[in-house]
């Protein structure tokens, strides 16, 4: 298994650029499956949940083309099948985007069921739920869902739960449903947007993106679309709690500050010296330790669970004492086992964990369990004293675009050890 390995120690300088979001670029991928014609998709991230999704579409027969810059060509008009198997479903739960696109537009969609994963049960209630009540017949049994429908209709949909990819299919479905759907208590972050102005370009008629109210009036056929995914606003926030670990001062490049705001503010308050352009950060830290800091997570535009444990990796070597409490996720604490093996002092209780920060971690063997709790143990790995080996590597390779090669770009002693 390849395994990350870092010697501790060193500030970070320089500047790098930020890659196409990830959670942008796969409901974009699904939402191509809506087309009566071929989409040009710009700016994906080289991920393996990108390489997941091309399986997945051609397993289908949809037609894929690849350039040497990771934009891509989805052709639908081809397909031969709405299947989602489980064997690629249970390496990627967002697999379940196809769902929507499938029945919305074929009238059948059989979709695995993806399984929990590390950071909670993570159900798929709000989906199916939805789809039913837009008049979709669909059976669940021996782990897939089963859904047939010759056409939508537009119905009044309320959320009990703000979900992004249970918006972002609902969305997709109501696209192409005979009449106007509403979606109230909607997902309202940037990637929710990001695919509704993508279905928009193709011809949709999406208002109230970015708003918690979704108005969706159903059209009879939507067109290809040429489209850049919007940056990775996680990618960039978790390469500045970098720096505010480290000390140093980098530039990112290809991003956009008001899609982290609530994280920005945090990395301030931590002591960080933050300044911004319309497609730039940069962040400046002395070489004291960060000031530790609350944080509750919240979905957008409170502050993202997809940063808790980076701001736990924080709160571990700053100083005084951090707190933070997710609220979205009921598991997504496996970090702090392997911080404390790094010598962090943090306890939990209940769903918050409580740190006082240690000027120094020591390096050590760790393990990662899912994307962002790997993406924290690099961070502590670049502060701690000696050698630190991530192992289970292939979370991050998920979520992060060549990890290794940015970070040792901006300085850090870090590379990527063979099988
Ligand atoms: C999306 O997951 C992201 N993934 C996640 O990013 C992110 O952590 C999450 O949103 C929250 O921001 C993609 O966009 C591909 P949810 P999603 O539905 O849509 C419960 C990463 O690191 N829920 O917003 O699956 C659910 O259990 C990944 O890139 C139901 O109960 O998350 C959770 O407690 C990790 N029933 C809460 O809602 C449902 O039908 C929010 O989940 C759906 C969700």
């Amino acid at each position: 298994m390849e395994r990350l390995i870092i010697q501790g120690g060193r500030p970070l300088e320089g500047e790098i650029r930020i890659s196409g979001a990830k959670n942008s670029a796969l409901p974009i991928l699904a939402a191509a499956l809506l087309a009566d014609g071929a989409s040009r998709i710009d700016r994906i991230p080289h991920l393996q949940d990108i390489t997941t999704t091309m399986e997945l579409l051609g397993q289908m027969g949809v037609g894929l083309t690849v350039d040497e810059h990771m934009n891509i060509e989805v052709d639908p008009r081809d397909i031969r099948e709405c299947y989602a198997p489980y064997e690629l479903v249970k390496t990627m739960r967002a697999s379940i985007l196809v769902l929507g696109p499938l029945l919305a537009r074929y009238g059948q969609a059989d979709v695995s069921l993806p399984g929990g994963c590390a950071i909670g049960i993570r159900p798929v209630n709000l989906h199916v739920d939805g789809l039913r009540q837009m008049g979709a017949n669909i059976e669940v049994e021996n782990g897939y869902i089963r859904a047939r429908c010759k056409r939508l209709r537009g119905a009044r949909l309320v959320m009990d739960l703000v979900s992004v990819t249970g918006t972002e299919n609902l969305m997709m479905a109501a696209t192409l449903a005979k009449g106007t759907t509403v979606i109230e208590n909607a997902a309202r972050e940037p990637e929710v947007v990001d695919l509704a102005d993508c279905l928009n370009r193709m011809g949709a008629r999406v208002s109230g993106a970015g708003t918690d109210t979704l108005v969706i009036e159903g059209v009879e056929k939507l067109n290809g679309v040429q489209y850049n995914v919007l940056p990775d606003r996680i990618e960039t926030g978790t390469y500045l709690v970098a720096v505010a670990m480290a000390g140093g001062r980098v530039k990112l490049k290809d991003t956009r500050p008001e899609l982290l705001e609530a994280v920005l503010l945090k990395l301030e308050e931590a002591g960080a010296q933050v300044s911004t352009g319309e497609d730039w950060i940069e962040l400046g830290m002395s070489r004291e330790r960060p000031r530790a800091v609350k944080v509750w997570t919240a979905p957008y535009p409170g502050f993202p669970t997809d940063m808790q444990a980076q701001f736990c990796a924080l709160n571990a070597v700053a100083s005084g004492v951090g707190m933070v409490t997710e609220t979205v996720f009921e598991n997504r604490f496996m970090h702090i086992l392997e911080m404390q093996r790094m010598g962090a002092d943090v306890r939990l209780e209940g769903r918050t964990a409580i740190s006082t920060g240690v000027a120094q971690l020591t390096g050590a063997p760790v393990m990662a369990t899912d994307l962002r709790a790997s993406a924290s143990l690099v961070l502590a790995g670049l502060v701690a004293s000696g050698e630190t080996l991530v192992h289970r590597i292939y979370h991050i390779d998920r979520g992060y675009e060549c990890i290794e090669e940015k970070l040792a770009q901006l300085g850090a002693n870090i590379r990527r050890l063979p099988r």
